[in-house]
């Protein structure tokens, strides 16, 4: 989109959160309120866009360092004209700007998009909806032809006019030159004295520009978040939308109303997810994996055919074809596994690199180290990786069997084929193909025998 701009207010201070955190960084399905307007406007292909700050504007523009954004600061809060005004110096002199709000996070691209359209060739659009309770909101007021003249705030309007059901949702398209020249007329002559932006629609009607309103049917779209009420419904609301698109793309949902994805899930064809399971940042799932009941899934990749049994617990890795993960595995960052691995219950991977066909069933600990493929590693086997001060790696190669309840001492190679024997302490590289262990032979004491009590 050539020359248009977007230009997001922010700068109220959102006292209803009761939160040193300014309003439009709480989060919503993992990211800032502010961040999805962000990401909506830019995925648009809006460039030079305006955010307009005042409360806690170090921590907002820190929070949003990773974007390309143009700051403008509003000292004092005396209105939507006002935080408007502030921006001009940062206008196009050519082209459209579209005015968002920094706590109305929902609004999708496609109703932009739709709005846009309605939009073209005209100088002011404002986009509205129909609303059961109008009470606290701006009224639409419409001339003889049907369209938009002027906005009305509640404070201001008559009983006819409250009586209007159809309101302003802060949201409005205006060529940039046109919107430079009405902002610095604006007053604050009115029951608020506050510089209102809705005014720029009455002037603009009296200045005779074309002006077109777009209805919208669904106001949950357009809400804004004043206090952490309307915040859990917006994300609600979020996730049930995301869910459904999900859904209507092929993915299966046991319990659809359980679920939270707070980020991005990518997913093959037939996909299942079970009751009861979160997802953060980017989580992309293969053709036919399946994930049981009470999982967490942070920044993973799962290939096809993997199974992840309930309770498992899986962060920054990546596992490969027809793996099976759980019940109760924790796989921690760094990990990667090869197709057809097994990781059982009681596992914790941390940087682990598991080789094809390898398995870890029961009740281990695995970090920094590099297993081959075919490996087995018994029941309680503990990698020594810390000594206190660094961390070394365990190399465990193809094919090599590792007994129950060993510990292997890091940095430590366990070679090709070599056998561990149980409950061995392994401090020193163990060869190929050989057994190797560490353990005090039994012993059975020749003449001991059990204390007894004398009050027997
Ligand atoms: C505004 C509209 C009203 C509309 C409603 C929709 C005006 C005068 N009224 O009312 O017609 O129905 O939104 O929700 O515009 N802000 C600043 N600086 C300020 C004041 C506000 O940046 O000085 C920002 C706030 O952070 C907020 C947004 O502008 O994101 C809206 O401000 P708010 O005070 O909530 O406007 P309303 O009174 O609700
Ligand atoms: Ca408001």
């Amino acid at each position: 989109m050539m020359n248009w701009q977007a230009l997001i207010l922010a700068a109220g201070k959102g006292t209803r959160m009761k939160s040193r955190r300014p309003k439009v960084l709480h989060p919503l399905a993992g990211r800032a309120m502010l961040q999805h307007v962000v990401d909506t406007v830019t995925h648009l292909g809006m460039r030079d866009n305006v955010v307009v700050i005042g409360h806690g504007a170090e921590m907002i523009q820190n929070a949003l360092k990773g974007n390309d954004l143009k700051w403008v600061w509003q000292s004092e809060q005396l209105g939507t004209g006002h935080a408007a005004q502030q921006a001009i110096p940062e206008l196009h002199d050519e082209g459209y700007v579209l005015i968002v709000y920094g706590d109305v996070p929902l609004i999708r691209s496609a109703t932009l998009q739709a709005f846009f359209e309605v939009c073209q060739e005209v100088d002011l659009g404002v986009l509205t909806v129909e609303l059961e309770n109008p009470t606290g909101y701006g009224r639409i007021l419409k001339n003889d032809n049907g369209h938009v003249c002027a906005i009305v705030e509640e404070k201001d309007a008559n009983d006819e006019q409250k009586r209007i059901r159809e309101i302003n949702t802060g949201i409005y398209v205006v060529k940039s030159v046109l919107l430079k020249q009405l902002l610095s007329q604006l007053t604050n002559q009115n029951a608020q004295q506050e510089y209102l932006l809705t005014e720029i629609v009455a002037l603009a009607a009296q200045a005779g520009c074309v002006l077109r309103s777009y209805s919208i049917d669904d106001p949950m779209e357009v809400s804004g978040v004043n206090d952490r009420v309307q915040l859990a419904e917006l994300e609600q609301y979020y996730q049930h939308r995301y869910r459904q698109d999900l859904m209507r793309n092929g993915l299966t949902l046991m319990h659809p109303d359980s679920v939270t994805i707070r980020g991005e899930l990518i997913h093959g064809m037939d996909v299942c997810v079970d009751a009861n399971v979160l997802m953060e940042g980017r989580v992309i799932l293969g053709d036919n994996v399946t994930i049981g009941p009470h999982c967490v899934l942070m920044d993973v990749e799962i290939a096809a055919g993997a199974t992840i049994e309930a309770f498992s617990h899986l962060q920054g890795a990546r596992i490969g074809e027809n793996c099976r993960i759980g019940p109760y595995a924790r796989i921690r960052p760094g990990t990667q596994l090869a197709s057809e691995a097994k990781v059982g219950n009681f596992v914790e991977l941390k940087k682990a690199s598991v080789g094809e066909n390898s398995k870890i069933n029961h009740l281990s600990y695995i970090g920094d180290a590099i297993i081959g493929a075919g490996v087995n590693v018994g029941a309680g086997v503990i990698t020594c990786n810390y000594d206190g001060v660094k961390k070394s790696e365990t190399c465990i190669e193809d094919n090599a069997f590792v007994g129950s309840n060993t510990a292997l001492v890091a940095p430590v190679t366990v070679g090709e084929g070599a056998t561990i024997g149980a409950g061995s302490t392994i401090t020193h590289s163990a060869p190929a193909r050989r057994l190797t262990l560490s353990r005090t032979p039994q012993y059975t004491h020749p003449t001991w025998e059990r204390p007894v009590t004398d009050n027997q």
